[in-house]
């Protein structure tokens, strides 16, 4: 066949079922459940949203998780090979996926550096009165606009040791770096995320965040926009469509529950997500309140919510300290091990193709991911080059990679039933046409839509 690999025992693999949830609900839930959820569920319709993110999450999300899962547990390999295994024609697209991860791996590090950095800075709000001159200038060194590069020791020094602490993590090896940081971390995220929630519920003020988010907009259903963004935000927030799913599920055992599987980790990422909306929105309801000002004009995502608005809240909290530790701590677990699986999609890759050892594969990968993240993004140009990365990957490559594969197996190779076959053997949810309908008609139908819109919206 294509592809020879490693043979199955030296490749790695999960010693359990639970160790594989925890390894994929780690890369699941990540910066886009903490920053990016609570504030696209607040743009579209509020409590309203439910509706659309629902619909999304089971008619796409789900059914898509269960086509990685299929692919990785049947032909057990790297999502490159994987395909080609499939079919040897087909083998590109898990060569697009991996060069997606590599490019997210990029900017994620960086992200993840950032929010190590200000885990410290927490404890004795180093950023002073004014977080955000802190963050673009006094951090970024975003202040200057002669200097088009120099290197930023705030951000070199954090974002050193994210990669070092990779590459141990990969060189360790499925089970006992990616599975083992998984067993740990997982659990100590959920208890400091509950911890942050219950701290920021008990904020004055909180109740008004939650109205903000959850009033709902009914009139927001009948705009296609706020469909599109629960779509893309599922596909985002699962993983799914970069391999990575695909990777891990070819680390479990043949008598493998994988319709089980997806669905424990299908919403245990959800129930994250609604978490840190509930969170985060009761911080902001807070701060709004001390502000005197509504909800909406402290709301804002991404970067701004973490490094800006989040610090002014820590400033004005009581034992803001700990909400700090709690929500820089959360972001670095959640980007962490997020992280793992975006580069365990680059190693396994090139591992099965070239036939190396993980040590030489992790290597050969982490080795340049790490220096080329480090001069783009341990230096002034960071900020511009993360957010063209970050609008490209996100808005495109993704649900273009997804809308393909979907077509591609669906249609044109027709590999539908066999995996059917597959997740049944030993599924304890029963998988048929319904699925097989849903992947090869509505949800490359409403991927389709969405990347459509976001391109008019783009141009125009
Ligand atoms: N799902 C992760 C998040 O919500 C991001 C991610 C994307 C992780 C792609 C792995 C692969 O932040």
């Amino acid at each position: 066949g294509p592809g020879t690999q490693v043979d199955e025992t030296r490749r790695g693999r999960f010693t359990s079922r639970r160790v594989f949830i925890l390894a994929a609900i780690g890369s699941a839930v990540g910066l886009g459940n903490i920053w990016r959820f609570p504030y696209v569920a607040y743009e579209n319709g509020g409590g309203a949203f439910i509706l659309p993110y629902l619909v999304a999450l089971l008619t796409a999300g789900i059914p898509f998780l269960l086509l990685d899962y299929g692919l990785g547990h049947r032909f057990r390999g790297s999502a490159p090979l994987s395909f080609a295994r499939a079919r040897r024609r087909i083998e590109t697209i898990g060569w697009w996926q991996v060069l997606l991860c590599f490019c997210i791996g990029v900017y994620y590090a960086a992200v993840l550096a950032w929010a190590v950095r200000y885990t410290f800075f927490s404890v004795n709000k180093a950023w002073g009165d004014d977080p955000e001159t802190f963050f673009f200038d006094d951090f970024l060194h975003l202040g200057d606009p002669g200097v088009a590069m120099e290197f930023t020791p705030g951000v070199l020094v954090p974002l050193l040791v994210v990669w070092v602490a990779l590459l141990v993590i990969m060189a360790l090896g499925v089970q006992r770096g990616i599975g083992a940081v998984a067993m740990i971390f997982i659990p100590i995220l959920v208890i400091a995320f509950i911890a942050l929630v219950v701290q920021a519920l008990l904020l004055p003020g909180s109740g008004g965040g939650l109205n903000a988010l959850f009033t709902p907009e009914w009139a927001a259903l009948a705009e296609p926009g706020v469909w599109g963004a629960a779509f893309g935000q599922i596909f985002f927030s699962l993983s799914i469509g970069f391999g990575v799913m695909i990777t891990y599920a070819s680390y479990v055992k043949r008598k493998t529950d994988m319709t089980g599987s997806a669905m424990a980790v299908g919403f245990a990422n959800s129930g994250f997500e609604l978490l840190a909306g509930i969170g985060v929105f009761a911080a902001l309801g807070f701060m709004a309140q001390a502000s005197g000002v509504a909800v909406a004009d402290v709301a804002s995502d991404g970067i701004g919510l973490a490094f800006v608005a989040f610090p002014a809240i820590i400033n004005e909290a009581p034992a803001g300290a700990l909400l700090g530790v709690l929500f820089f701590g959360s972001l670095v677990i959640a980007g962490l091990t997020s992280l793992i699986s975006v580069i365990e999609v680059v190693i396994s890759g090139v591992r099965d193709k070239f036939e190396l050892s993980r040590l030489t594969a992790t290597l050969s990968v982490v080795i340049p991911t790490a220096v080329i993240s480090l001069v783009l993004f341990a230096t002034t140009s960071g900020l511009y080059v993360l957010d063209i990365v970050d609008h490209f990957v996100n808005q495109f490559g993704i649900l273009l990679v997804a809308v393909v594969s979907m077509l591609v197996l669906a249609w044109g190779v027709r590999l539908l039933p066999e995996l059917i076959r597959q997740l049944n053997h030993h599924g304890s949810i029963p998988v048929g046409r319904a699925w097989q309908l849903l992947i090869g008609v509505v949800a490359p139908l409403a991927l389709l839509y969405v990347l459509v819109r976001q391109f008019i919206t783009d141009i125009g």
